[in-house]
């Protein structure tokens, strides 16, 4: 199945809880939490608090996204009822299969993400134990960026690997995700799909992610049909 997983990082923060009923209300599958720390992306996001001050008041699982290092040191504190997927990025990780499985024991799925320049063969042994890729198709640290195109093959490579090794792993691609190339990026192979500015950068939220949920759905050819 495909899911929406829509990024917090681009809402009003001032009218977060209301921003978050949007998306729920409208259908989204995940909600993704940029968590950043000034030092292994150059922004300071969300941290453990607000997770917690949300969690009771929402049902949407959480799709947690760890931009920091020493992501061990806080795995823990994400880890709530409602959190599904903890992703660590493998530039963050010098023991990668250990932080995998103190995800896993914690009872999440357990994701790595790799920047747009991080080639895919760091995953070459971790490949059996991990549940979720998240393939960064911008430089994290901030909401807005444009899709690097080189990113689609990247997809696809990651959606061969995966195939040629008859797992079963979630494709997640996070950064420039719009109306107009989620298709794209899902006739790559992607299964999760981020997106923030796309979602919470004017008022309708609720009718940006109704919209965005429809584009999910439709083939390729008939968005570029419809520009004609
Ligand atoms: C970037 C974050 C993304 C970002 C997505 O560092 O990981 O989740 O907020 O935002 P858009 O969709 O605006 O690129
Ligand atoms: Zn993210």
């Amino acid at each position: 199945m495909i899911q929406l997983s829509p990024s917090i990082l681009s809402a009003d923060f001032s009218n977060l809880l209301e921003e978050i009923r949007e998306v729920e209300r409208a259908g989204a599958h995940l909600l993704h939490i940029d968590v950043m720390d000034g030092h292994f992306v150059p922004n300071i996001s969300i941290g453990p608090l607000i997770l917690e001050s949300l969690r009771n008041k929402l049902t949407i699982p959480l799709d947690v996204h760890l931009m920091i290092e020493n992501p061990d040191q806080y795995i823990e504190k994400f880890s709530t009822d409602n959190t599904k997927i903890i992703t660590v990025h493998s530039e963050a990780c010098l023991h990668l299969n250990r932080t995998i499985q103190a995800i896993k024991m914690l009872g999440h799925k357990a994701g790595i993400s790799l920047n747009p320049a991080t080639p895919i063969h760091t995953l070459d042994y971790v490949w059996n134990d991990i549940d979720v890729v998240l393939i960064m198709s911008v430089n994290p640290g901030f909401g807005g960026q444009s899709f690097i195109k080189d990113m689609l093959g990247k997809i696809s490579d990651v959606k061969n690997e995966i195939d040629a090794r008859g797992l079963n792993i979630d494709i997640e691609v996070d950064g420039g995700i719009k109306l107009d190339n989620v298709r794209e990026v899902i006739e790559a192979g992607a299964n999760v799909i981020v997106a923030g500015s796309a979602l919470f950068g004017s008022e309708d939220v609720y009718g940006n992610t109704i919209r965005f949920l429809e584009a999910m759905k439709k083939p390729l050819r008939q968005i570029k049909d419809n520009k004609r």
